[in-house]
């Protein structure tokens, strides 16, 4: 079967590759209509490794993905042929500790598409189990299936926050992830979020919001912006989806006294926080691995208007020019949000 498949780093290739595409009782066979690329694919092309994730032999990338049933398990009760569906990345061992507490995004076991070893879903048909496999409503398009998966990261972020109605939070990064958190935040009930990037274009989806306030980081003083709006308290939720070790230098300033600072980017290395600075507040540290029981939500808000995905869909490549759709993706042009690759 033909797939886009990273031999190593900078060298991707559209080529055949042996899969397995066996359907096991519990699990559905599914064609592939839409896969988004994601900041992770891009830097295992770039970079050939993410942390202690190195690509040592050729894997297919690709995780973001929404598709139509064709085959499923004897056992599959909730899926029919011919379902509109999206997939939920990673599979857990089903009886292990963590996913019997609930928390299987946390399994040690997970395998999760396009994490070295394990290939990603940017090829035609792919085999799931049944249980992470969701019904796309019939308002909700492909892409808009495609883009539940970093929506569930924002959400889950949302969730871990606690949020109140009518919280003030603040976004630090504007990429796709800080989008998608500051869909959620809106979602999860802030009264106003204010969104800082130091690339000012990243900004400009979210510069006519009515509850959002954009704050160019390069030129403005975010804490300044943040005293302003909150006359002086500071913010309910901050939630970090930058990466930029820097921002941690003044991450606690942010927050209110008894607020939580929720951590979802990911600093390329250790970084210092202030321990006593955030017990003087009784600051609240969360932090967030993917999701775990959001992608139904993530849909349910879709569906019904509550939260627009649709404007933060940038481009979309064929996947005959798969390669192409990867080497545009990290060239970074600062105002794609999410680049998709459609099947032919
Ligand atoms: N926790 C998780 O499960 C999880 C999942 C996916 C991604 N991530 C992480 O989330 C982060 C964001 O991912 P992304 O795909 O949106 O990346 P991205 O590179 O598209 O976005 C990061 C944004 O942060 C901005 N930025 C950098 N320094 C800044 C600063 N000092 N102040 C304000 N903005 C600043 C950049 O200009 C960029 O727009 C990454 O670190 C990624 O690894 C975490
Ligand atoms: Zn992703």
């Amino acid at each position: 079967m033909k797939a886009l498949v990273l031999e190593e780093a900078r060298r991707l290739s559209l080529r055949d590759i042996d899969l397995p595409l066996a359907v096991g009782p519990r699990d559905v066979k599914i064609r592939i209509h839409t896969v988004g690329v994601c900041g992770s694919d891009v830097h295992y092309f770039t970079h050939g490794r993410i942390g202690p994730f190195k690509v040592e032999q050729p894997m297919v990338l690709g995780h973001e993905a929404s598709g139509t049933v064709v085959e499923v398990g004897a056992e599959v009760s909730h899926l029919n042929v011919g379902d509109r569906v999206c997939m939920e990345p990673g599979i857990p061992q089903f009886d292990s500790p963590a996913t019997m507490r609930g928390l299987y995004n946390l399994d040690p076991a997970v395998r999760f598409w396009a994490t070295p070893p394990i290939h990603g879903c940017l090829t035609p048909y792919v085999v799931h189990p049944a249980a992470f496999t969701y019904r796309l409503p019939d308002n909700v398009t492909f892409a808009e299936g495609a883009i539940v998966e970093p929506l569930s990261i924002g959400l889950q972020a949302a969730k871990k926050a606690a949020m109140k109605p009518g919280d003030v939070a603040v976004v630090i990064g504007a990429g796709t992830i800080g989008a998608m958190t500051t869909l959620a935040a809106l979602a999860g009930g802030a009264s106003r979020v204010i969104l800082a990037d130091v690339v000012k274009e990243k900004l400009a989806h979210f510069a006519n919001h009515p509850a959002v306030v954009t704050v160019h980081a390069a030129e403005q003083s975010l804490l300044d912006v943040v005293r302003q709006v909150t006359q002086g308290w500071g913010a309910d939720v901050v939630f970090e989806a930058s990466g930029n070790a820097a921002v941690f230098e003044t991450l606690l300033d942010l927050v209110c006294p008894g607020g939580c600072a929720v951590l979802v980017g990911m600093p390329a290395k250790p970084v210092a926080l202030d321990v006593v600075a955030m017990q003087a507040r009784e600051v609240r540290l969360e932090s967030v691995f993917r999701y775990a029981n959001i992608f139904p939500r993530a849909l349910a808000l879709i569906s019904s208007g509550a939260i627009d995905v649709k404007p933060f869909i940038s481009r979309k490549f064929a996947f005959s020019q798969g390669v192409k759709a990867f080497e545009e993706a990290a060239a970074g042009r600062p105002e794609d949000v999410k680049i998709q690759i459609e099947m032919d």
